[in-house]
């Protein structure tokens, strides 16, 4: 008899921020893998769009509206895919936006709608979810973080403390939920190429990415794609029952450096070497 029951062969999945990015990338993959998905955000159109994809590559998806900034709309959101793909066995809260101001610069009402969409929305989906996860002893909950938590940046402090909190949360989520069958799980994204940060204005942009240099945090061009964090959002949910993946740091790998013809590889990246130009971000 194993210790634990295996996964069911059917496992819905709720993608919370799924129109674009990392969500819309980690519905794919799920839905490619076998989970039937639910597909949640405002722009209720690319959701449906890539439902669309998803049914004609011969998965299983739907697409609802979604605002979780919004409790009500949550519990909608969350009926609708359960009526549709019955009970969710894993829930994914990637729903985000970021603004590039200064904390001393943004309003406290700002302030404070960043931590409703991370922090404040990620809770609306587990108390919505976990409840049921908890009666049926089984679900994954996976939270998408940010490497902010470990190393914060500048003209973010709306995000930075959005973020820390989601761990917060995160980490008191799973010491309540040990025992239950239900695991809780923090994915922890470096810096990704999506539509977070696309609205910001060209000066904008070079004045944060310059920052960024200048506090050591941009160590090479090098961006991560959508579907990379999408496939350890996968792996984290795939990980057999029995184990737990708690928390997955995911970063862009450097650019592999061509070894010159005789000696050992020229040192990238190492400790004390000068900082990196302002990055011109690569794929
Ligand atoms: N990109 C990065 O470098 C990076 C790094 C670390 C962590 N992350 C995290 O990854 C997650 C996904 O972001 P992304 O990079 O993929 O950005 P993205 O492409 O801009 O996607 C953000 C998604 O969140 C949705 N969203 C925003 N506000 C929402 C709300 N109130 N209710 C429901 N959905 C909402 C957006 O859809 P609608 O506008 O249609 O609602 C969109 O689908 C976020 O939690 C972000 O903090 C990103």
């Amino acid at each position: 008899m194993p210790r634990f029951e295996p996964h069911p062969q059917r496992r819905p999945a709720l993608v919370a921020g799924a129109s674009s990015g990392i969500g819309a990338a980690t519905a794919v993959l799920l839905a490619a893998a076998g989970h039937p998905v639910a597909l949640g955000a405002r722009r209720t159109d690319r959701c449906e769009e890539i439902a669309e994809t998803i049914r004609k590559d011969g998965g299983e998806a739907v697409a609802h509206p979604l605002d979780v900034s919004d409790s009500g709309s949550v519990d909608r959101f969350v009926s609708a895919a359960a009526a549709a793909l019955g009970d969710p066995e894993i829930v994914v809260s990637g729903a985000g936006d970021l603004g590039a101001e200064r904390v001393h610069e943004l309003a406290s009402d700002d302030f404070a709608a960043q931590l409703q969409v991370h922090l404040v929305g990620a809770h609306r989906l587990v108390s919505r979810v976990v409840p049921g996860m908890v009666a049926r002893r089984r679900g994954d909950v996976v939270l998408v973080s940010s490497d902010v938590v470990r190393a914060p940046r500048t003209r973010m402090g709306a995000y930075v403390a959005a973020k820390n909190g989601v761990e917060g949360m995160a980490r008191a989520l799973q010491m309540e939920l040990e025992g239950t069958g239900v695991r809780a799980s923090v994915v922890r994204p470096g810096p990704t190429m999506t539509g977070m940060g696309m609205g910001w204005d060209a000066e904008t942009t070079g004045e944060v990415l310059e920052e960024w240099v200048r506090w050591g945090l941009a160590r090479h061009p090098y961006f991560l794609r959508a579907e990379d964090v999408a496939a350890v959002v996968a792996a984290v949910v795939a990980a057999p029952r029995g184990t737990h993946l708690t928390l997955v740091e995911v970063q862009p790998e450097a650019a592999v450096a061509r070894p010159p013809a005789s000696g050992p590889p020229p040192a990238s990246g190492a400790a004390g070497a000068a900082p990196a130009p302002v990055p011109e971000v690569e794929r």
